[in-house]
């Protein structure tokens, strides 16, 4: 990893920050609320400002846009969460802030904590968790780790975005006290303790605590995340005391005086948008104070002062990048200015070996009947799956970077078993779309096309060759359309798919018969929903005689003008060549795996699957994966299956006693995947990841099945009792539980100790753990907590509470036989519960029960906690 390169950040004094703004006309306060560009905002000479940069994040740092660059590209957040180590946060928020000096951006937009609250969530593998607790105190050491090199963090999505499904319009209901205790608790956290400098307002509305359902305490209202002043001003900036920026989601921002009156501090992108020209009218006419808007412009200079963008702070020398690019889940290119600025990185040595420290550590063993770890004498290994050949490294949407490779588990299976044969099998698709057409597979052809203006007047023509991406870009004002005329040489004989996928308003036509037609317009807002983003297609089966046969395909689509991101037309030409069918490419990978000494296979999800845009309607793995693990087994009992996802999919052989003797959860494991598998089956790494949420068993016992509103409106009925906390409600048994992973070492513990309770003190607590494996190993000691009896009513004095909730934990290593100390602190906040009519937090008295434990449902010991009731 590089040096971060800047000095320790400097804090304008409230004086200061006064004198600056003082120095602005109303025009140059206003015009710096709004970006410049999708990722920059605009400069105050004036005040020695320059551009503010900021840049997507978790996995890695894109720099603005899609430009032509690599990024360090690390394991997906929900495998991070899986290491439940704050001291790793820390090294990968030092990383994302190295990669953000590298590619000019002052705030990395990470990380996202919301929660895993049901599992078929769309962004579930960019969230940390399910737990409110492990999802704090892990953006806590990233963003502390990202914000010492001086550069800023923007924790989102403020509040209550936990799914996609018409995710700029939904209103999430829940309870003042779920909002409190649950919700907002990781936001909470990451302002108070780690003091981040930015936070993104959320595309949805929430209406939390209304009295219209009797849950709540009366105070709440309802409204858009961008515009709600009770979220943002009274209790993020009054009482939280954030005096950081808040910015909008993209393009979530709608009004012009209630959002600037309400609390949001900046409208991104840009330009355009509600405010502009509009606030400025607002303030004239006294609509909007300007005493608002000048409180955000002191926050931006603050975080411009912290971050280097003021002249005489610290920083890079000025730029100012003239044009601007569509971020990648928009589909559009980089501009040329993009590519000169950005410079590769992911490369280095010591970023690859924390990355692939990272994804080994975090990959969680499920099961283990002795066959893991693999002795380096194995002699002949089949590697079979989708996955294995094309690892699903990472989710789709805005978190998407590029990594500059991808270790693939072939070479590195091949480089840890050297005297092994490594065989690859693919073991039938998995994906239900065609590939985007590739050049290997047509013969010649070519594509016009002819950019229409009003009345289909033709504004300019362009010949490209096949294969082609699908996007035309750079398009004038004027166009309207763009008509698309493909002629395909089909060569192989048998049965071909051509697939086209349109973004909008469309006519298709193969062979001059129609494929497809709608007059569904869409426009920028409809490119955030799934409705456009879904990579659906409309198919065609073709017949190719031997001697080949010419294709002629026409399409007409509309020109979507997304704003600030510029306009384009897209329909994705996409094509599937005759092969040998699911059935046979099955049968060879068991004819191999029965061959080999162990079988290895890869079973996942892929970019159908995961992305933000879009929620799943299913727990199931795609294609035929489970077929193939059950015959892959049935051929060869030393079978290790190994889960490339980032979120739950159901694993029907886990516990079957004649199937794979061992299964392995390796995450969107990010641009060291291979070498990290490697390490894991080799035992050159402990995998030591325990899950940050639970495995269902099946669909049908998840207790929130899916995050789809309703007129509108998400009700989150389950209160408190998100995530394991609603397993163990309903006494529903998982797969496997919240906190769970073997490990290849065994632990043994002893009796938990507690220091004295004392009012509003954090309760130091200690647990003895003894390594009883036969490997170094590292455990993750988890302490929950019960509450007294008394308090399990369900209202009213005694208020309710979860059966059981994380309360602490910590990471512990341990030779063979050594016993070691665990010292975890639970913070006071965990016997706290919100109490809605006092509108404050207050702490139930009585015995609670403290429990050690190595799940959520694995109690090792336990210790009564006397806690007094308050004076
Ligand atoms: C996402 C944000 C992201 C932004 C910029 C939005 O659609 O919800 O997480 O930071 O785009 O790419």
């Amino acid at each position: 990893m590089t040096g971060v390169g800047r000095p320790a950040p400097s804090e304008l004094s409230d004086a200061r920050l006064g004198e600056l703004v003082a120095r602005l006309g109303v025009e140059e306060r206003v015009r710096v609320l709004t970006g410049a560009t999708a990722w920059t905002l605009p400069p105050l000479p004036a005040v020695g400002l320059r551009p503010l940069t900021v840049s997507d994040g978790p996995i890695g740092v894109r720099g603005r846009g899609t430009a032509p660059t690599t990024s360090a590209q690390l394991p997906a957040p929900s495998a991070l969460a899986a290491t439940w180590d704050e001291s790793l946060l820390d090294e990968l928020g030092t990383l994302m802030a190295a990669e953000a000096r590298a590619k000019s951006a002052d705030v990395v937009l990470a990380p996202v904590v919301n929660l895993q609250r049901t599992p078929l969530g769309g962004r579930h593998f960019e969230c940390f968790s399910e737990d409110p607790l492990l999802s704090g105190r892990l953006a806590v050491a990233y963003v502390r780790a990202v914000q010492r090199h001086g550069v800023g963090a923007c924790v989102k999505h403020f509040v209550a975005n936990d799914s996609e499904t018409q995710r700029t319009a939904y209103y999430s209901r829940l309870s003042a006290r779920a909002l409190r205790e649950v919700y907002l608790a990781p936001f909470e956290r990451v302002v108070k303790d780690a003091g981040v400098w930015m936070l993104m307002a959320a595309y949805n509305g929430l209406d939390a605590g209304s009295p219209r359902d009797g849950r709540g305490s009366g105070g709440g209202t309802a409204a858009p995340a961008t515009e709600h002043r009770w979220l943002l001003r009274e209790l993020l900036k009054e009482e939280w005391e954030f005096d950081g920026v808040v910015v909008s989601d993209w393009m979530a921002a709608k009004s012009t005086a209630a959002s600037a009156r309400n609390g949001l501090d900046l409208v991104m992108p840009g330009p355009g948008g509600p405010w502009g020209a509009a606030l400025l009218e607002a303030v004239r006419s006294g609509e909007v104070p300007q005493e608002d808007v000048d409180d955000k412009v002191r926050r931006i200079l603050r975080l411009a002062g912290r971050v280097g963008a003021l002249a005489g702070t610290a920083g890079p020398p000025p730029e100012d990048p003239s044009a601007d690019v569509v971020p990648e889940h928009l589909g559009d290119e980089p501009h040329a200015a993009e590519r000169r600025l950005e410079t590769a990185s992911g490369d280095e040595p010591a970023t690859r070996a924390v990355l692939r420290r990272a994804a080994a550590r975090a990959t969680v063993v499920l099961r283990n009947d002795g066959l893991l770890p693999l002795p380096r004498s194995t002699s002949r290994i089949a590697l079979i799956g989708a996955n294995a050949l094309e690892p699903f490294v990472q989710g789709g949407g805005s978190a998407h970077v590029t990594a500059p490779y991808v270790s693939r588990p072939l070479d590195a299976l091949r480089e840890a078993f050297p005297s092994a044969i490594v065989t690859a099998h693919r073991g039938g698709r998995t994906l239900s779309h065609a590939p985007l057409m590739e050049g290997a597979h047509v013969d010649g052809g070519e594509v016009e096309l002819t950019v229409l203006g009003p009345g289909e007047r033709q504004l300019e023509t362009r010949t490209l060759p096949l294969p082609w991406d699908g996007v035309v870009r750079g398009l004038p004002e004027e166009a309207v359309s763009v008509r698309v005329e493909a002629r395909i040489g089909l060569r192989e004989p048998g049965e071909h798919l051509l697939e086209a996928a349109p973004a909008g308003a469309h006519r298709i036509e193969i062979d001059g018969a129609v494929l497809s037609e709608s007059t569904d317009r869409v426009g920028k807002e409809a490119l955030l929903d799934s409705s456009a983003n879904h990579p659906r297609g409309y198919v065609r089966t073709v017949q190719v005689p031997r001697g080949g046969r010419l294709l002629s395909l026409s399409a007409t689509v509309q020109v979507v003008d997304a704003g600030p991101f510029g306009r384009f037309a897209r329909v994705e030409l996409r094509h599937l060549p005759p092969g040998p069918g699911d059935g046979a490419e099955i049968a060879e990978a068991v004819r191999a795996a029965g061959e080999a000494d162990v079988a290895v296979v890869v079973v996942g999800t892929n970019h159908e699957t995961e992305s933000e845009g879009w929620d799943r309607e299913s727990l199931e793995l795609p294609g035929r994966q489970c077929e193939l693990v059950d015959r892959v087994a049935a051929a060869n009992p030393r079978t290790v299956v190994v889960v490339n996802a980032g979120a739950p999919v159901l694993l029907p052989w886990l516990d079957s006693p004649d199937s794979a003797p061992a299964t392995l959860w390796w995450w969107l494991p990010g641009q060291e995947a291979g070498t990290a598998l490697a390490d894991v089956l080799t035992g050159a790494a402990e995998p030591s990841g325990r899950l940050p949420w639970t495995l269902p068993a099946s669909h049908g016992d998840v207790p929130v099945p899916d995050g789809v509103p309703r007129d509108g409106v998400i009700d989150y009925a389950e209160d408190l009792d998100v995530g394991h906390r609603g397993w163990d409600r309903l006494a529903r048994t998982p797969a496997r539980e919240f906190g769970f992973g073997l490990g290849y070492a065994d632990w043994s513990y002893g009796p938990p100790r507690a220091g004295p309770w004392r009012a509003g003190e954090p309760l130091e607590v200690s647990v003895p753990v003894r390594n009883t494996g036969a490997r170094p190993s590292r455990e993750v000691v988890q302490l929950y907590l019960e509450a007294p009896a008394a308090l399990a009513g369900p209202s009213g004095e005694n208020p309710r509470r979860p059966v059981r909730w994380l309360a602490g934990f910590t990471v512990v290593e341990a030779a063979p036989g050594a016993t070691v100390t665990a010292s975890v602190r639970v913070s006071p906040r965990a016997f706290e519960v919100w109490d809605e009519a006092a509108r404050g937090w207050r702490t139930p008295a009585g015995e609670y029960r403290l429990l050690a434990a190595r799940s959520s449902r694995d109690v090792r010991g336990e210790v009564t906690v006397p806690v007094r009731a308050e004076a």
